[in-house]
């Protein structure tokens, strides 16, 4: 599933770090496993795993109150993850990306592409220690 939602801090600070301290620590004990996105306003957030898991996190991320304006993108089963390896992966969206996301008539599907992207991108710029 794929959310879009509004930023209230700034990347890469205190904010961001306890976001991903708590999704690394709760995602990896949940076979959770997805990509945050972040340009300077926005969240972009893909997640994949278990539904039951997926529906109860998404209603507590819908809630947080670190941010805002959050909007369901895509929800539904896939036959393979995406992002298999990263418990939640995180990097700064670039530019290019977040013009082709902020498209208003970009469908779930083209977003779930460019964020895959995005994150293979991330992936290539900093190589896993432990390369399957
Ligand atoms: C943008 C954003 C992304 C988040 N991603 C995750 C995540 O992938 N996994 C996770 O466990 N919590 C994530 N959280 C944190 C949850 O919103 C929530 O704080 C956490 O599940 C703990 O919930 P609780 O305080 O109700 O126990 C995210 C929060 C935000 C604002």
């Amino acid at each position: 599933m794929i959310y879009n939602s509004r930023s209230l801090s700034k990347p890469f600070e205190d904010i961001d770090m306890e976001i991903l301290r708590t999704a690394v620590a709760f995602n990896a004990a949940h076979d959770v496993t997805g990509f945050l996105h972040r340009s300077a306003q926005h969240y972009y957030q893909y997640l994949e795993g278990p539904s039951h898991h997926i529906d109860a996190l998404l209603d507590r991320i819908a809630k947080d109150t670190r941010h805002t304006e959050f909007h369901l993108l895509q929800s539904g089963n896939t036959d393979q993850r995406r992002f298999g390896s990263w418990s939640m992966g995180y990097s700064r969206i670039a530019r290019a990306a977040q013009t082709a996301l902020l498209t208003p008539d970009s469908s779930g599907h083209e977003v779930s592409q460019v964020l895959h992207q995005e994150a293979l991108r991330q992936q290539a710029d900093a190589p896993s220690e432990d390369p399957a």
